[in-house]
């Protein structure tokens, strides 16, 4: 059966962006695939958490998969510190990492740039940190936002360069994937780019939060003065909207709005209070059942220990073989 892995960073309650980006898949690709799922508590460690906080997140996001309908019968659902063959073999792939395409990846440029006061090594070889996660399971798919994408084709690098420096055809080539077919973007509400937990709460759409926060925030979402002429076409933050409002709304929905911008006749108003109502009734029941499973600490341990004890059986095998290829060899 054709193999699946992805990851969420726990620095946060989960958004919007990370539900459309890759939960959306994961709940697809479940029934059909044999997947590993995890929460990225190493790759987190980046940013320096504060211990109790670091569990309390990772604990969240658990939750949240759970509550959000990941079956941890149907697929391996675990958290990535309980499996010790990862940075095991991050140590191996960090050898065959160079440091001019580590400097050149979009991430890390974009990390010195927003926080140039802590540029630790961590960020440098993420890339290979989660190249390893991918390879580790022999990933043929990985179900991620857009904004993945540079770092799928580092991971296909690092297993090519593995397989050509012992000459063996040892890893897999991974394909992102997208239930939509093409990778997503989810815009932010502050109207610049990608919904994002580093560009601030009135960012994002959170699960875990409540239906007046969720209205507040879309009814301040950035909007213009409206259309001047018929058929214009719609400036960022406008098409923001209409994205987001795609994903939530019918698409009867979407027409009439659209149709209203196109004869200049369109209320923002009007169309952010539908908005609002649509998303909360998409996000209500999912949060509900969040706090459900949240406190429900028998679950979450079954669900921690049969996942970490899938994705170890997994990843171990590949270790053993990994260590063999390389060449070590026990004298006792
Ligand atoms: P992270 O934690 O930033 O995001 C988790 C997932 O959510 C997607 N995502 C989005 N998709 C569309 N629009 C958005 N606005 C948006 N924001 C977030 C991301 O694309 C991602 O799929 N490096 C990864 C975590 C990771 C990983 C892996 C993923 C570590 N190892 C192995 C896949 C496979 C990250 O930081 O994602």
């Amino acid at each position: 059966m054709e193999r699946v892995v992805s990851g969420i960073r726990p620095t946060g309650k989960l958004h919007l962006g990370n539900y459309f980006g890759a939960v959306k898949s994961f709940l697809q690709m479940q029934k059909e695939y044999d997947c590993f799922f995890f929460i990225a508590d190493l790759h987190s460690l980046t940013t320096h958490p504060k211990p109790s906080d670091l569990h309390a997140n990772v604990r969240s996001v658990l939750a949240e998969y759970l509550a959000m309908g990941l079956d941890p019968e149907q697929c391996a659902l675990f958290i990535q510190s309980d499996i010790p063959a990862i940075p095991e073999l991050y140590t191996y792939m960090n050898m065959n990492a160079y440091l001019g395409e580590l400097q050149r990846s979009a991430s890390f440029k974009e990390k010195i740039r927003t926080q140039p006061n802590n540029v630790n090594a961590g960020l440098l070889t993420y890339p290979v940190l989660m190249a390893v996660d991918i390879l580790v399971h022999h990933a043929d798919y990985v179900p991620v936002g857009k904004d993945q994408q540079q770092h799928l084709e580092m991971t296909r690098q690092f297993g090519n360069r593995f397989n050509r420096l012992y000459e063996q055809e040892y890893f897999t080539e991974p394909q992102a994937f997208s239930f939509t077919g093409e990778l997503v973007k989810v815009p932010g509400l502050t109207g610049q780019g990608k919904m994002s937990k580093s560009s601030g709460d009135a960012d994002t759409v959170i699960f875990n939060e409540d239906d007046e926060v969720i209205r507040k925030k879309i009814m301040r979402a950035k909007t213009d003065s409206g259309p001047t002429s018929l058929n214009q076409e719609k400036p960022e933050e406008i098409q923001n909207l209409f994205d987001l409002m795609a994903l939530v709304s019918d698409s009867s929905t979407l027409e009439h709005f659209d149709q209203s911008y196109a004869n200049c006749e369109i209320r923002y108003g009007d169309m952010k209070k539908k908005l609002a109502e649509d998303m909360v009734n998409f996000i209500s029941p999912i949060r509900e059942r969040i706090r459900e499973v949240e406190r429900d600490e028998g679950y979450l341990s079954k669900a921690a220990k049969i996942g970490a004890d899938k994705a170890n059986e997994s990843a171990n095998k590949t270790l053993k073989e990994v260590r063999e290829i390389i060449g070590f060899r026990k004298f006792y």
